[in-house]
């Protein structure tokens, strides 16, 4: 199937007993759909991002438990729960950065173990669980959305804004978290223009934000990274929202590599920074953005350009995936609940507790 025929995009479907991946690493130039039916083709789907983007991670993750949880054979309430850890684990140590993989694992197995049902029952609850959660997640992004267009500058009335990473459809259940505010200001006639980074060196920005603009008929220019800082001092820019991998208590907030350098070029030219991200996104267990795991991947990432090396043998890479944006220059954390400014993330810790 080619790319140009996509009407609804849902990175992740349950069918058949089965999830349907929409295979990220062929965009755009091929939409096709992976079949998974086992926990530990999941957790390789995850790895090699042909699921990725932090909320969708999470919705694949709870399918992977499931799926790894129905392939257990025990009647044994005690056995059985030993080995869905076994899954969690496996599950766990495919992507260290985002939050919501983490998030979406403990969520399963609390209901497993809180469930009192047998086996079979417990089987059935985690199948409801991960469509509770992959459900929720849509809501949840449209909320942000809605949520977003309250705090976009009143002026000019239509925006241009500049984004990083993908953080639409396919990085979440279906509508998106910084995209998704973007998307529905273009419902709302207030979007004159996305700028969309490449974002180096996987180019998500590239390949899939444009991609999905593309979908809607949304007005996108594709930059590089470097060209950012010079459409700002240009004033081309009146707002910047990106997504986010794990919010800390305080605010700080680990997003795809280069989201840091995009927030203190953005507070030099005076530009607003949002972060956008439900609150399955936030870890409350860790005070401040130093604590979060960086992902570092295969340097390939840098010195291959489709099967091209471009750089001289004997030199050395590295290849953080994230940084983290400290929250003072962060201007709004845009969630379901509202756009909260980051030092009150910490008030919500009570409430969200799962
Ligand atoms: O490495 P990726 O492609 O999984 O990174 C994705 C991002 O950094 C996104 O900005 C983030 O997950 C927010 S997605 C709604």
């Amino acid at each position: 199937m080619t790319s140009s025929s996509v009407n609804h995009i849902y990175p992740v479907i349950w069918q058949n007993d089965k999830v349907f991946l929409i295979d990220q690493t062929r965009l755009p130039g091929e939409y096709s759909v992976v079949e998974i039916s086992l926990c530990e083709d999941m957790a390789q789907a995850i790895r090699t991002m042909i699921v990725r983007g932090a909320p969708a991670i999470g919705v694949a993750a709870a399918y992977g438990m499931y799926l790894g949880a129905k392939e257990i054979q025990t009647t044994n309430r005690e056995v059985f729960l030993k080995k869905l850890e076994k899954i969690a684990q496996l599950l766990r140590e495919t992507r260290p950065t985002a939050v919501n993989l983490f998030w979406a694992i403990s969520r399963m197995l609390k209901i497993a173990y809180e469930s009192v049902g047998n086996v079979e029952q417990i089987k059935a609850i985690l199948l409801e669980t991960a469509q509770a959660i992959q459900l929720e997640d849509l809501k949840t992004c449209q909320a942000i959305g809605d949520n977003g267009l309250i705090v976009l500058p009143s002026e000019p009335t239509k925006l241009t804004i500049l984004t990083h990473c993908n953080t639409g459809s396919l990085a979440t259940a279906g509508y998106g978290t910084a995209l998704g505010v973007i998307r529905s200001a273009w419902r709302e006639n207030r979007l004159a223009r996305v700028y969309a980074d490449e974002t180096r060196p996987r180019l998500q920005g590239a390949k899939l934000t444009a991609w999905e603009c593309v979908q809607e008929g949304i007005p996108v220019t594709v930059i590089t990274d470097s060209m950012a800082a010079h459409c700002m001092q240009q004033g081309m820019i009146d707002a910047v929202i990106v997504g986010a991998d794990r919010i800390a208590a305080n605010g700080d907030t680990a997003n795809k590599i280069g989201t840091y350098s995009l927030a203190i070029v953005a507070q030099a030219h005076n530009i607003p920074f949002f972060v956008a991200a439900p609150f399955s996104t936030v870890d409350f267990s860790i005070s401040d953005g130093s604590q979060i795991p960086i992902e570092e991947r295969h340097p390939s990432e840098i010195y291959q350009i489709g099967n091209t090396e471009i750089c001289a043998s004997g030199v050395e890479f590295y290849n953080p995936a994230f940084d983290v944006t400290p929250a003072s220059l962060i201007k709004a954390i845009i969630t379901e609940k509202g756009a909260i400014s980051p030092q009150e993330i910490i008030n919500y810790r009570r409430e969200l507790a799962i």
